[in-house]
């Protein structure tokens, strides 16, 4: 996928930007504050129709302002479309080729992209939630089958755990039950294929920025083993911890406990990986969705500051491995890549 062109108007600190980034590697440079992560930002609103920021959409609209706009031009295939998305009240709206989407999950065959920010160093060493998330939304913009099926499975597990706040066992959540146990099949079925994919692209980037001769792994730890009689299994799970669901008003086993746990020569990235090394393994997990060849084109990648945050030799070693990565956008205080197109954000509004 390629972003063709990007256009912001009253953009949180851009009151216009127009951009027309190379198909490789953009560079956006300027000093703190100057509103690079707001022109990311702005790119994946275009593949997600949301923020990875905030969900609060009035923030991104410019102070003093009432509304504000994103427009990508987007090529796949040969086929170029226009993104367009609002912001108004407090809300968005967001059109594909001046059609208003019916879900935003039709965004997902026109543009996606991939990235990694400065939060993304303490992906191992935090909870888990903040693993889990990457894993669904990696694999929604994946696949349609997944976000369809997550979704219905999130819907479930969320009446499931209200019926349960009634403080008894019921027909109702027998019968919730017996539903969830369906979806929770589908959901470990679809991640347990993206993984295998993810192992092997994450093993070629891990191996790019540490070097050969160092084993890096990811695998998911789930909360019940894949395999025969999944449904059975997970149904009876449930029903022998219906008491404890009842007493604390939740669904204590299921795909939303799942986590992915990354390996370090063996260990457990976690307490073993140095902060360089998690780092970088970080940055390979985060990034390797992009590397997954898919009929629907591979993703654009962001990198938010990545270059403050890694060592002499691992920025060597990102550099190196860029052109792989198709089109990037990457910011930064300095510029970092030879070859690079440069966009130069200013404190005020961008000359671009
Ligand atoms: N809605 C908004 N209106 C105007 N300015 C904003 C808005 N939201 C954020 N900003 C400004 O954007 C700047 C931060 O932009 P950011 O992209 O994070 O900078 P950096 O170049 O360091 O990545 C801050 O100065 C902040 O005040
Ligand atoms: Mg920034």
């Amino acid at each position: 996928m390629i972003l063709r062109s990007l256009t912001l108007l009253r953009f949180r600190n851009h009151r216009k930007l127009v951009i027309a980034p190379s198909l490789g590697a953009n560079e956006l440079v300027g000093p703190n504050g100057a509103g690079k992560t707001n022109v990311l930002e702005a790119i994946d609103f275009l593949s997600l129709g949301r923020s990875w920021r905030t969900s609060d959409m009035g923030d991104v609209v410019q102070e003093g302002e009432s509304e504000a706009y994103v427009r990508g031009e987007v090529e796949e295939g040969g086929i170029t479309r226009r993104i367009e998305v609002s912001f108004r009240g407090g809300g968005r709206a967001v059109l594909l080729d001046g059609k208003p989407l019916a879900r935003l999950s039709d965004l997902r065959g026109a543009f996606s992209a991939v990235r990694f920010t400065p939060e993304d160093v303490s992906l191992f060493r935090g909870s888990p939630s903040g693993r889990r998330a990457f894993l669904d939304e990696a694999l929604s913009r994946l696949s349609g089958d997944y976000l369809l099926a997550y979704g219905r499975f999130r819907h479930l597990l969320e009446e499931r755990n209200r019926a349960l706040k009634g403080g008894r066992w019921t027909p109702l959540l027998e019968t919730l039950t017996e539903r969830l146990v369906v979806e929770e099949e589908r959901v470990e079925a679809l991640r347990g294929r993206f993984l295998e994919r993810l192992e092997g692209a994450f093993g070629t980037l891990s191996a790019a920025l540490l070097g050969e001769g160092r084993e890096a792994r990811v695998r998911l730890k789930r909360f019940l083993e894949p395999g025969e009689d999944f449904a059975r299994r997970a149904l009876a799970l449930h029903l022998s911890q219906k008491e404890r669901d009842l007493v604390l008003g939740s669904t204590q086993a299921g795909p939303q406990r799942d986590d992915l746990l990354v390996t370090l020569d063996g260990r457990e990235a976690a307490s073993y990986a140095s902060q360089g090394e998690s780092r970088a393994l970080a940055l390979a997990l985060r990034l390797a969705p992009a590397l997954i060849p898919k009929g629907a084109g591979r993703p654009v990648v962001l990198l938010d500051d990545v270059f403050g945050e890694l060592d002499q030799e691992r920025r060597r070693r990102l550099v190196a491995i860029l052109p792989r990565l198709g089109q990037s956008f990457i910011t930064g205080t300095t510029a970092h890549v030879a070859g690079a197109r440069r966009f130069h954000i200013g404190k005020k509004d961008s000359e671009e």
